[in-house]
């Protein structure tokens, strides 16, 4: 199997990279950041088209305030520091998740980011960010049934195509690959919907060491899977031919 188009990671293990060298957890959320922009650099060079990274679940606001308010200042920090760099190498920004509830000026960096690097074409990064699939399969279905309520969608006219077309993600191709690092093995309301035929590397490494190495390594993982979108095997399929 060849290289996957969307690569999709849960960078998880922050907090846990950061109590083994007993500093504090916000060490391993900018650490983190860090591995973040290694990673972003070594999918151009894999040939990867599109990367989303979960960067904050609608389920991290039950964190200690603390954390809450030192990830959202990452964000900006991120957003401030790497933009033109980003921009300069060519990657389309967007941001997945809920924007309302997030502040204002997180949400003016969103927007600059996102219309200033709105004609790249090297790599999609897309960041989620206050993203969580329910809720996000929520807010398509209040969408989709506003349309069916003011007439514009008759109720047989819904399909797959329609809620996809609704989600954040839409125009996004689904991801072929979700890669988890921790040791973690779960989808925590990622791309619920997205994912239903994603393969799935989980790697025992905390997000801070992720190197392009451990991403080599989910690739190699990637291409040893046979997907069969509910198909037979190719074998199976040869040999009865
Ligand atoms: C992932 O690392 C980053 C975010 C969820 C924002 P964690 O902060 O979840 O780290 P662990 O899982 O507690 O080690
Ligand atoms: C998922 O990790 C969210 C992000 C990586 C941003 P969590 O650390 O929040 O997930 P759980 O709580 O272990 O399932
Ligand atoms: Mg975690």
């Amino acid at each position: 199997m060849s290289t996957p188009a969307h690569v999709a990671i849960i960078m998880d293990g922050n907090g846990r990279w950061a109590k083994a060298r007993g500093l504090p957890r916000v060490a391993g959320h900018k650490a983190g950041v860090e591995a973040l922009r290694q990673a972003v650099r070594a999918a151009g060079g894999l040939g990867i088209d599109w990367v989303t990274v979960y960067a904050f679940s609608s389920e991290n606001w039950s964190r200690p305030q603390s954390e809450v308010s030192d990830l959202m200042g990452l964000l900006k920090l991120f957003i401030r520091r790497d933009l033109a760099e980003l921009h300069r190498s060519g990657v389309k920004v967007r941001v997945i998740g809920e924007r309302e509830g997030l502040q204002p000026d997180i949400r003016a960096l969103l927007e600059e980011a996102e219309s200033l690097t709105k004609d790249n074409r090297k790599l999609n990064l897309n960041i989620a960010f206050n993203y969580g699939g329910r809720d996000e399969i929520a807010r398509a279905v209040r969408r989709i049934a506003t349309d069916v309520a003011e007439g514009r969608l008759a109720i047989s006219a819904i399909t797959e195509r329609t809620v996809a077309d609704a989600l954040d993600t839409a125009k996004i191709p689904d991801p072929d690959l979700v890669i988890r690092t921790s040791g973690e093995m779960r989808l925590s309301n990622f791309l619920l919907w997205q994912s239903a035929y994603s393969e799935l590397v989980f790697l025992p490494c905390y997000w801070p060491d992720f190197t392009s190495a451990h991403f080599e390594e989910a690739l190699r993982q990637f291409r040893a899977r046979e997907r069969r979108f509910g198909r037979v095997e190719r074998d199976v399929v040869s040999s009865s031919a």
